[in-house]
């Protein structure tokens, strides 16, 4: 549904030829816009800017939507929607399940890869990032009426199995009794011994070797170490409260017997060639080659996600493909895609987006790290939110900071402003949630139903309804063009039209059919506000 902003728009650009570029009306005596339509069209046909806008509210027929047009000053146009067209659309939203949110009329098969952490090793901000970012990007998509596959492509092959699987022979271990920070203390351990020991390094060679030749003890221990490590994401997304689950694991060992062949397609079609030993494809406008297998014959992260496309576009039949990678990752996206491009794996009728994101800083503005410098794992930045606060609200905290500000930005963790209940934050929006949900309990309580807003006299309840028209195409945005600040801000706008109407209009106090119809108004808010925080993972508490 168009909100009301963009049909006036939309009403007074078919008349006037140019967008009339409402803005909000600087005072509630003005209405709700004003266009300054009429001082441009006056400059481009030289005549004075008031006839024109006199010209213009006669052609003009917006009766259905707003009180008779007024030219103000030099010649701008103000318009007052009618109170009882703002009613009927908070009533809509009321009445409608997804509160506006329209379903996209072509729905388009999109896969988002996201979280993507690696076998061995902890969870770190990055993987905190994508999993939050992700996570938003799936529930918006698919209330849009879009099927949305998941894909988290998890570090689960490589060479570094060789030496962990060849460390825990050597230490006689039970890779299964390992949590995952032991594991990654294991492979610390690997690292230094490898580093060490040339004989060592040559048996993590050879174990490579064996687990790719499918070796069964090898292959076993591999197994376990992805198990315990599965064990360890599957705990922290229950912790985060998000969608991911097992069913959506597609790691980069299910690309395996893919590699060769992507290798050897691209070889005999000419798009790769050997170079210094590697099978390398060159692209234009990049400094370096893309390498499909080097020169060891081994193949890496850039074979894996070509492989990777082909699996999406041509077997999940995806048209969009979304990745939510940091943004040191850019570089080799832009080539994947380029040369999936080149290739034809990435058809031009499927789109291809890289949403990079930037770096979580501590307070003294550098990237987070611990006190000894290593990278700080998810879990520890958890426990640090939920020093502050109860853990729904912790987590309220930390996604919405991490959404609210554009996701290409470095964001500071700074948990005790981060979890404040006022301000810009997380919290404040499920303190509005909780505080309107507090006055409809007690009406529902009296037994109340909230059927329609019906009445709408004052500027403040107006704003709000308004405001509350806006929310379909915001989401709409967000499914766009991947931008969930955009969702932040109106949610945050939202609870501060609320706010102002409570201060303004009472509404348990009040009576009769403004009573009735303010507290349905208290109830479409209610709603928008809960689905939108949904939207962003975040939990609408009833009571806080
Ligand atoms: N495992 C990688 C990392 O931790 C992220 C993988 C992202 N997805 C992909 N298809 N390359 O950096």
């Amino acid at each position: 549904m168009l909100s009301l902003p963009s049909l006036l728009s939309e009403r007074i650009r078919s008349v006037a030829g140019v967008d009339p570029e409402l803005r909000p009306a600087t005072r509630p005596q003005f209405g709700h816009f004003q266009t300054n339509v009429a001082l441009r069209l006056a400059n481009a046909e030289g005549r004075p800017p008031r006839e024109v806008a006199t010209r213009l509210v006669e052609q003009l027929d917006l009766s259905d939507l707003c009180e008779p047009l007024e030219v103000a000053g030099p010649g701008f146009i103000n318009l007052r929607l009618r109170a009882d067209v703002l009613a009927r659309v908070a009533s809509e939203v009321l009445a409608e399940p997804g509160a506006g949110i329209a379903a996209a009329a072509e729905p388009r098969t999109v896969v988002i890869d996201y979280s993507s952490p690696n076998v061995a090793k902890q969870m770190h901000v990055g993987h905190l990032r994508s999993t939050i970012i992700g996570d938003c990007f799936t529930r918006v998509l698919r209330a849009q009426g879009h099927r949305v596959i998941p894909q988290n492509h998890i570090g689960d092959w490589g060479r570094q199995f060789g030496m962990l699987v060849e460390q825990i022979l050597e230490e006689g271990l039970d890779a299964a009794s390992l949590d995952l920070p032991a594991a990654e203390a294991l492979y610390q351990r690997a690292n230094t011994h490898l580093k060490e020991s040339e004989e060592f390094a040559a048996r993590s060679r050879d174990r490579v070797v064996l687990l790719q030749s499918g070796d069964a003890e090898t292959r076993r221990i591999w197994q376990q170490l992805i198990d315990i490590s599965l064990a360890g994401f599957n705990a922290t997304y229950a912790r985060m409260n998000v969608l991911l689950s097992n069913t959506d694991l597609a790691g980069e060992s299910i690309y395996n017997a893919d590699l060769p062949v992507v290798a050897a397609d691209l070889a005999d079609r000419g798009i790769a060639v050997v170079d210094d030993g590697a099978l390398v494809v060159f692209v234009e406008g990049f400094t370096a080659p893309a390498i499909i297998r080097n020169a060891q014959g081994g193949f890496g992260y850039t074979c894996t996600d070509l492989a990777a496309i082909r699996h999406r576009v041509g077997d999940l039949r995806a048209d969009r493909l979304v990745y939510v990678v940091g943004a040191p990752q850019t570089f080799h996206f832009e080539q994947v895609f380029a040369v999936a491009r080149m290739a034809g794996y990435l058809p031009d009728t499927v789109s291809a987006e890289h949403v990079g994101f930037g770096q979580v800083l501590g307070a003294d503005g550098k990237k987070f790290s611990t006190r000894e410098g290593t990278a700080v794992t998810l879990n520890s930045l958890l426990d640090a939110a939920e020093a502050e606060a109860a853990p729904s609200i912790a987590l309220a905290a930390i996604k919405y900071a991490d959404l609210s500000n554009g996701l290409q930005k470095d964001y500071t963790f700074d948990a005790e402003r981060m979890v404040a209940t006022t301000g810009d934050t997380g919290p404040y929006l499920q303190y509005a949630h909780a505080r309107v949900n507090q006055i409809l309990r007690k009406a529902e309580a009296e037994g109340f139903a909230f059927d329609a807003v019906t009445v709408l006299a004052e500027p403040t309840e107006q704003a709000l309804a308004l405001q509350l028209s806006r929310f379909g195409e915001v989401v709409a945005a967000v499914g766009d063009t991947l931008q969930p600040h955009r969702l932040c801000g109106y949610l945050y706008e939202t609870a501060g039209a609320l706010s102002s109407f409570y201060e303004q209009c009472p509404v348990l106090k009040s009576e009769g059919d403004v009573r009735a119809s303010r507290l349905a108004l208290c109830a479409a808010t209610r709603k928008v506000l809960a689905i939108g925080l949904d939207l962003l993972g975040i939990e609408a508490p009833e009571r806080m």
